[in-house]
């Protein structure tokens, strides 16, 4: 996917890499056109970061300044799409992943990151993330149109925290939902199918053999495949690239 002028017809991609770094050198390039066309034509880059451990080696690849020096971190500003109900500093918290691996080394100032509060009580948490989206999008009214979304994909389907089979799946007004999980802490907050589908762009980002199943079934279009959350991300007015490592991509 190239540095697409904004008004150019959003694209399909899946395109298969042959490892986890040959992916994040990939997810980078992607990353950085999006963020040049979105400040080239709003001033403004607005980012949703995905949580677990396949975005880390991309954060570090950007810290490091691939793909290039010339990134517009001034103007980007930086969201979560997901976050477990656990403090900030807490090893399983989204936030101090992205801290560690891309805010801090890149002296990125905390005014630019919208974080989501694990802290607090998870409804109350939903709320307060949501109340401060529609302050950073006063003109949104169905839900706010973020430049780039970057998910991962789980073994069972999920992408942020919308799982298989929950109630936040059928939310059609609320833009950020507090769910209950199985999965870790008992509780994670996410945005929701209606604001995760505006995005201009949307990039998965899938590594490992255990995901290979779920990318099958979604992108091979295999009946139940809407068990899956993730098969449910189709942005109404926007790009959707898939960027898997060959592990991942097996039988594709
Ligand atoms: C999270 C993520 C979650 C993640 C998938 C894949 O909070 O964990 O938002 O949706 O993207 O579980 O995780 P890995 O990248 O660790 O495989």
């Amino acid at each position: 996917m190239t540095s697409l002028p904004e008004e150019a017809p959003p694209t399909f991609e899946v395109r298969v890499l042959p490892g986890p770094d040959e992916l994040a050198r990939a997810a980078s390039r992607e990353f950085a056109s999006a963020a040049r066309s979105a400040v080239q034509n709003r001033g403004v880059f607005r980012v949703v970061l995905s949580g677990g451990s396949t975005p880390r080696a991309l954060y570090r690849l950007l810290a490091a300044g691939f793909p290039s020096r010339g990134m517009p971190w001034r103007k980007t500003r930086f969201f979560f799409g997901d976050e477990r109900c656990v403090p900030p500093e807490d090893p399983l918290s989204n936030y101090r992943m992205a801290k560690e691996t891309l805010i801090t080394p890149l002296g990125i100032s905390e005014a630019q990151v919208l974080r989501m509060a694990g802290e607090e009580h998870p409804r109350r948490a939903a709320r307060i993330y949501e109340e401060a989206l529609r302050r950073e999008f006063p003109l949104a009214r169905t839900a706010p149109r973020f430049d780039l979304v970057l998910l991962g994909l789980g073994a069972d389907g999920h992408t942020a925290s919308l799982f298989p089979g929950s109630r936040a799946l059928l939310e059609k007004r609320r833009w950020v939902a507090a769910v209950r999980t199985e999965a870790g802490p008992p509780w994670r907050l996410t945005l929701t199918l209606p604001v995760l589908n505006a995005a201009r762009r949307i990039f998965f980002l899938v590594s490992g053999r255990e995901k290979n199943a779920a990318a099958a079934a979604i992108l091979k279009k295999k009946p139940g495949r809407r068990r899956f959350p993730a098969s449910r991300i189709r942005p109404h007015r926007g790009s959707l690239l898939w960027l898997l490592d060959e592990a991942a991509a097996r039988g594709l």
